[in-house]
């Protein structure tokens, strides 16, 4: 391949050939050498023991026709999906539930904070947060309950200075933003929110699958999330959601459904709710999409986590060091910050003409995402990337920024 800067691709490479997590790559569908894949947008890298799950979904319909559900594990799924993704979560067991999407699990998540907050009071957010958690919130926030959507056009230290100032109820955010892939300090915040009387919600659909998180030690309240970006249950794959075990005793769940009863297959005409997370279940599981989603789980928990988050910062601090050394004239700026531990699973760069350049990358064969009205994301997986992908990725990247093609 013909490269401008060979010193640095060649700095590259031994972090690549050094690194035993390199070979993990293996390990997925990711054979596209004629691409430069790093789309941050909905849907995470497939993992071989994710496609083999089309087959084990496949013959567990066949053999359930004889055996009925309980041979296969589909009712407990959502429950031990729950515990083995609070492995990545930093979450003890018992309080993780897998089902439906980030948007009802959100839903379910703010109405029981709002239930364990009898007096009312202001619901914050950060002002330009993802639209879903905006919509769920005006939707719950009506004037008829007692609370007040409050959304904040300013960053971390404004949070902190806004729930010092008082009457804050619940704390409603994104982890890591959508658009600039900023990560919040988790256990900052809740340590102020503890403070201030103010219970916590968020929504870690950019930091689950990225990076180290630790709910329980931060003293999270709620969290929800979704399964299909880099946790990798693939496309449409079901979310989840956190209740800390404190606020179990809260059994509102909204809305109240069959799988959610104390015993469902009672058929009583009363519900009860469960005492336990399966309370936050409401209607039949998407059984397809939770096999999928297993044995994404399972893959991930063959992994040595700390050594991956260690070469997602590796693999960021490669991508801002190419970014200084190549294109610093190209009108690109870096709006993620550059410590590892404020960045979820994407780095974004803004410019004028982000929608328009995002597709002439992709004619070239870089694949990354644009969210309006000026950022381009990078999401940069430990699992599939390399040092030279990310290399590679800039290059094409200046090149085409200024009018040249570069062979992939
Ligand atoms: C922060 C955040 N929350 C929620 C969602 C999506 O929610 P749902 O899975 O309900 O569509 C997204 C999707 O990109 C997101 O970025």
């Amino acid at each position: 391949m013909n490269r401008p800067a060979p010193m640095l691709r060649a700095h590259c490479e031994p972090l690549d050939s050094l690194d035993p997590l390199t070979a993990l790559r293996r390990q997925f569908v990711w054979d596209e050498p004629q691409r430069l894949r790093f789309d941050g947008n909905s849907i995470g890298p497939m993992s071989l023991q994710a496609r083999q799950a089309f087959d084990l979904v496949a013959s567990q319909w066949h053999e359930q026709a004889r055996f009925g559900w309980s041979r296969c594990g589909w009712f407990e799924a959502p429950l031990r999906m729950g515990d083995k993704l609070g492995v990545l979560l930093g979450a003890g067991e018992g309080q993780v539930v897998v089902c439906d999407s980030t948007s009802l699990n959100l839903h379910k998540a703010l109405s029981l904070a709002m239930t364990a907050r009898p007096g009312g009071g202001v619901v914050l957010m950060q002002a330009g947060g993802f639209p879903t958690d905006e919509y769920v919130a005006q939707g719950l926030c009506l004037p008829t309950s007692g609370f007040t959507l409050e959304r904040l056009a300013g960053d971390e230290q404004a949070l902190m200075a806004r729930l010092a100032r008082g009457g804050v109820a619940i704390l409603c955010l994104s982890h890591t933003d959508y658009r600039s892939g900023e990560r919040l300090d988790m256990a900052r915040l809740c340590e102020q929110a503890r403070q201030c009387g103010a219970l916590t919600l968020f929504d870690l659909s950019h930091s689950a699958g990225a990076g180290a998180l630790f709910l329980d030690d931060c003293g999270v309240d709620f969290a929800v999330g979704c399964g299909y970006k880099y946790l990798g249950g693939g496309p449409g794959a079901p979310g989840f959601l956190y209740v800390a075990r404190r606020h179990q005793h809260l059994h509102r769940p909204a809305p109240w459904g069959w799988m959610g009863h104390e015993n469902p297959l009672a058929f009583e005409s009363d519900y009860k709710a469960h005492p336990g997370m399966r309370a936050h279940l409401v209607g039949t599981p998407g059984v397809i999409a939770n096999v999928v989603m297993e044995a994404a789980l399972d893959h991930w928990l063959g992994l040595d986590l700390a050594a991956l988050w260690v070469r997602r910062a590796a693999l960021a601090k490669t991508f801002i060091a190419t970014l200084d050394a190549l294109l610093p004239d190209t009108g690109l700026q870096l709006v993620t910050p550059r410590e590892a531990q404020r960045q979820g699973g994407f780095l974004a760069l803004r410019h004028p003409d982000a929608a328009a350049l995002v597709e002439r990358f992709e004619q070239a064969g870089l694949i990354i995402s644009h969210r309006p009205p000026d950022v381009m994301r990078f999401a940069i997986s430990p699992l599939v990337h390399r040092h030279v992908d990310v290399f590679d990725a800039l290059v094409l990247l200046g090149a085409q920024m200024r009018g040249r093609t570069v062979p992939l």
